[in-house]
């Protein structure tokens, strides 16, 4: 081989590292559903959940537009203390937020599913649970999607930010 050949060689192999790199940049950026293994919670997950992390605790409405419809005391924990949003916004798959209503509204939670799940409101599923901290319903009904994505900048999560 050449100088010269082996000059364009290096010429094309390092233009494809440079176009490859810029590639993977930009998919970090890009607002995607979190991609990788989808988190299927069951009953153990939500194990002794009054013992996790307390995000907060409240008795009045969050804001003044009645976000909530509630002035009951509840208390809202995650499982994962040190849970960050990602490049793309979002929580990591297997995230999980109860709340706890007192006054008969009951025990609410939502697990960050990921993959395909949910995908148009960020991979979320929501659960009902009873006072042991066991399913009683698990979907990804519109009421929560809808109300909750009044803060799809804070991906769905009113309290933890
Ligand atoms: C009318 C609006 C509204 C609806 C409908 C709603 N939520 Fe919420 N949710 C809130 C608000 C506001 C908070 C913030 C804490 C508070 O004020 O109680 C919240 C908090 C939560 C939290 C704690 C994490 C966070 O976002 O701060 C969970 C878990 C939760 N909701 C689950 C659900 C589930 C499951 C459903 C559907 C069955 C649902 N929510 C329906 C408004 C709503």
């Amino acid at each position: 081989m050449t100088k010269m050949m082996l000059f364009v060689c290096l010429l094309i192999a390092g233009t494809i590292l440079v176009l490859s790199a810029c590639t993977r940049e930009s998919e970090n950026i890009s607002p995607e559903p979190n991609t990788g293994t989808e988190y299927i919670a069951v009953d153990a997950d939500f194990q002794n959940f009054r013992n996790w992390t307390v995000v907060t605790q409240l008795s009045q409405a969050l804001s003044a537009d009645g976000r909530a419809h509630t002035d009951a005391a509840r208390t809202i924990w995650i499982k994962q203390a040190d849970a960050k949003r990602g490049p793309n916004g979002q929580y990591p798959n297997g995230t999980i937020l109860v709340k706890e209503v007192q006054g008969g509204y009951g025990i609410v939670a939502m697990v960050k599913r990921g993959g395909d799940y949910n995908s148009a409101h960020n991979g979320w599923e929501w659960f009902r649970l009873d006072s042991a901290g066991k399913i009683t319903t698990r979907n990804s009904a519109s009421i929560c999607n809808n109300c909750h994505a009044q803060v799809k900048n804070l991906d769905y999560a009113f309290t933890k930010n």
